[in-house]
């Protein structure tokens, strides 16, 4: 006889389970190692995980129904027993045969019982004295002669499971009744009961999971169409009416920023930016692209000055923005060389390692003549675009001579790039709208190239753009480039018209793209932001040695509030508008006078053109009456800082404001106002914000302001100076949040993931082409 211990099927199918569910996680772990695919190891872990679970709560519940039925069959033993015991004692001490043949007898009619195998008596010697014929024959008496006490032991005789249970009579001195039972049923049952979980917590964990997800595809859907229209209606509301001080209520701002997450998280995964993440988007989307930035104002300008060679950061949205990022990826920037000290500080092929503390890319100048400078830049560049996209109701001036420097620029600025260009696919970034003509130009020599542009200013309406006489050129230009971004949607739809308007060619406004000869350009809106955290914050004070400072170098009293408004003198920039509105709130709240100073900085820009040195004068001008007709002996309600400051300076002024105002009358995006927020790592401040500035579609905390109305103007001021500290934190903490994540590496990031998107669909459809003439204008459809 053999007696294995129970229950060997269970350890069998674990260990099976264990093995498969090994090589099931391993073989995962490979595949989305290889294919970077984690969602698909996460949902691949979950699904082992929850077979594990399954399969052992389904195990152990066998095990119970199968302790269980071994217990009822001990129970049943014992009852068969009770019955008969006294009629087999009596037998069993009855050593004649007629006795033997009635104990026979009486165990035959025992085992009628379908779960009760085999009835018989072990002699005290350890013999099977009188049994059933079904006695199993391996089965040894010999095991359980000694036991005084009722015994009961599961054995396995020739792969039968069998339960014994051995009664001493006379404490085993008579010997002992043997009761064998069947076991299978228990096993069957086990196994039923097993087969039964499994199958009921499947098809209720399917209809479960079903049925959350139909629920929360509905919701969504539903949430996000609304939301979307509500925001939409707001955003349109703001555009046209720009009424009083405008701001949405923090509840639908709140609901706002879930939508946001939601939809992050649904169109795509969540990412936080950082230059780290950037570079490694780079390294596996792009893997070995050669980046190439282009623009006309470059990021280190070096100036003979009394000190010796001095470098200046120079005050441009568009470097500040660009900056970080090519600083995270490498590679080399192409800009005018404008400095005083340029020209002395580059090598033999007019290149520099930057930044100067800690170089870690190259900046490669060109060099302008004072005419091309003149006709491209101030003429061409400022005196025509930059007035014709910014509605600011100053008149673009077009010259024939300004628009060939322009022209020639360009070709200039597209030559430099393909000779620094060291791969035949190179990324390049071509910036703003002084370069409106390079992406064609570069595509005609580089075609696998990957042309990114970006145009920081506004697109204006199809109309005002009708009034360049070069419009055709323009945009044939542009559409050289790959991939062509603008701060907004509005924008986005303003340049489609134009193209509608204005030239022969396909757009696909499902895909957002337009092809002009064969060339395909995806249009986007890629809103900018800043570095985060800022490097400009490093190093700064705590906020109330910031406002110290900032009080003893302007003479403000102790007392006074202080407001603050940076930027370069530009006439877009609403400066004007700001001092009017700084009057109105003396005359209208005279208890403001002599209780809050305004400190406009302003950088001088583009001073050779008049319509820039107006502004300045009359600034100057506007100051100089408000002044006088408020000051008092020890207070001034303005005053001018009419100089560049530098990053650092920016930020102490910044972080010692009680509000900052930015009042552009028509702006892209406008970075000063993100750059207020970030600075303000206190949570305190109030930002003043034009409802036609890009960021105002952003930065809805802000009090949203129409500049041209002083008296809105006025009294949104007035509110900044009230306003409570707990609302002062709840605006600004929304802001620095929704700028932490928004920051400049998710900016280029998305456009460097679009790119590289873009890059893959042509790498399939140049293979499709080659191996299939006619399929892959068909194919490139259907992979966008
Ligand atoms: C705007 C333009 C930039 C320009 C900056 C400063 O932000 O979009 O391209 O660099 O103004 O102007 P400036 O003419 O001095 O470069």
């Amino acid at each position: 006889m053999s007696l294995t211990v129970q229950p060997a099927w269970f350890r069998g199918v674990t260990a099976r389970a264990a093995g498969a569910i090994g090589r099931l996680i391993s073989s995962v772990w490979e595949t989305s190692r290889a294919r970077r695919s984690r969602p698909l190891l996460y949902i691949a872990v979950g699904a082992v995980a929850g077979a594990a679970v399954l399969l052992m709560v389904s195990s152990l519940l066998g095990a119970a129904v199968e302790t269980w039925s071994r217990g009822d069959v001990q129970l049943r033993a014992r009852i068969v027993l009770l019955s008969a015991r006294d009629q087999i004692e009596q037998l069993a001490r009855d050593p004649s045969p007629e006795a033997a043949t009635k104990l026979q007898a009486l165990f035959t009619r025992l085992i009628t019982d379908e779960r009760l195998q085999a009835v018989g008596i072990c002699d005290p010697d350890g013999k099977m004295r009188t049994a059933t014929d079904t006695m199993p024959a391996r089965l040894l008496c010999a095991s359980i002669r000694r036991s005084k006490a009722e015994t009961t032991v599961p054995i396995r005789i020739d792969s039968q499971d069998l339960l014994v249970s051995a009664f001493p009579l006379a404490e085993g001195k008579e010997g002992h009744v043997v009761i064998v039972h069947d076991l299978t049923y228990a096993k069957a049952r086990s196994d039923h009961a097993q087969t039964f979980i499994m199958v009921t917590t499947i098809i209720a964990a399917l209809l479960a999971s079903g049925a959350v997800a139909v629920a929360m595809l509905m919701l969504v859907r539903n949430w996000r169409a609304a939301l979307r229209a509500t925001l939409d209606d707001l955003r349109a509301g703001r555009l046209e009416g720009a009424g009083p001080v405008t701001t949405l209520p923090a509840e639908l701002r709140e609901a706002l920023d879930q939508y946001d997450l939601v939809r992050r998280t649904i169109d795509g995964i969540h990412i936080d930016w950082t230059p780290d993440t950037l570079q490694r988007a780079l390294g596996s989307e792009l893997p070995g692209a050669e980046v190439l930035v282009v623009s006309n104002r470059e990021p280190y300008i070096h100036n003979h000055t009394d000190a010796g060679i001095t470098v200046q950061l120079p005050a441009s949205g568009l470097v500040s923005a660009i900056e970080p990022v090519i600083r995270a990826c490498g590679g080399t920037w192409i800009a005018h060389g404008s400095g005083s000290a340029d020209r002395d500080s580059v090598d033999a092929a007019d290149r520099i390692a930057v930044p100067p503390d800690a170089p870690s890319y190259t900046l490669r100048r060109i060099w302008l003549t004072d005419e091309e400078q003149d006709g491209y830049y101030y003429g061409f560049a400022n005196e025509g675009m930059w007035p014709l996209c910014h509605i600011a109701f100053v008149r673009p001036t077009f010259r024939e001579a300004d628009w060939r420097y322009y022209r020639e620029v360009n070709q200039k600025f597209a030559d430099a790039v393909v000779r620094e260009a060291k791969t035949h696919d190179p990324i390049v970034l071509v910036q703003d709208y002084h370069f409106a003509l390079l992406p064609r130009m570069v595509r005609k020599h580089l075609p696998k190239a990957t042309i990114i542009t970006f145009w920081h200013i506004p697109w204006p309406n199809a109309e005002t753009f009708g009034i360049c006489p070069w419009k055709e050129e323009i945009i044939e230009g542009l559409l050289g480039s790959s991939i062509l971004g603008f701060h907004t949607n509005f924008h986005c739809n303003n340049f489609f018209e134009t193209i509608d308007r204005f030239v022969e060619s396909r757009i696909d406004r499902e895909r957002r793209s337009i092809t002009l000869g064969g060339q395909e350009t995806m249009v986007r809106a890629y809103p900018i932001s800043i570095e985060w955290p800022p490097s400009a914050l490093a190093g700064q004070a705590p906020v109330p040695a910031c406002r110290a400072a900032v009080r003893q170098r302007f003479g403000l009293g102790e007392g006074v509030r202080v407001g603050i408004g940076i930027e370069r003198f530009d006439y877009t920039k609403g400066i004007l508008d700001r001092l009017h509105g700084v009057d109105v709130l003396l005359s209208r709240h005279p208890e403001w006078r002599g209780a809050v100073t305004f400190i406009q900085a302003a950088a001088p820009t583009r001073s050779k053109i008049a319509s820039y040195r107006a502004l300045q004068d009359e600034a100057v001008a506007l100051a100089e009456e408000i002044n006088n007709r408020y000051r008092t002996p020890d207070w001034q309600p303005l005053i001018l800082s009419i100089r560049h400051h530098q990053p650092p300076e920016v930020f102490e002024l910044f972080r010692a404001a009680d509000f900052c105002v930015v009042s552009s009358l028509h702006d892209g995006m406008n970075l000063v106002a993100k750059e207020f927020v970030a600075a303000r790592d206190d949570e305190r401040g109030v930002l003043v914000l034009s409802t036609f500035a890009g960021a105002s579609r952003e930065l809805a905390e802000a009090l949203i302001v129409n500049p041209y109305h002083a008296h809105d103007m006025a009294e949104a001021i007035h509110r900044a100076l009230m306003m409570p500290v707990d609302e002062q934190e709840a605006r600004m903490r929304q802001m620095r949040a929704l700028v932490r994540t928004r920051n400049v590496y998710r900016w280029a990031g998305q456009m460097l993931l679009d790119a590289a998107q873009l890059r893959r669909r042509e790498g399939i459809e140049r293979l499709a082409a080659a191996n299939l003439p006619a399929v892959p204008r068909l194919l490139g459809r259907r992979l966008a």
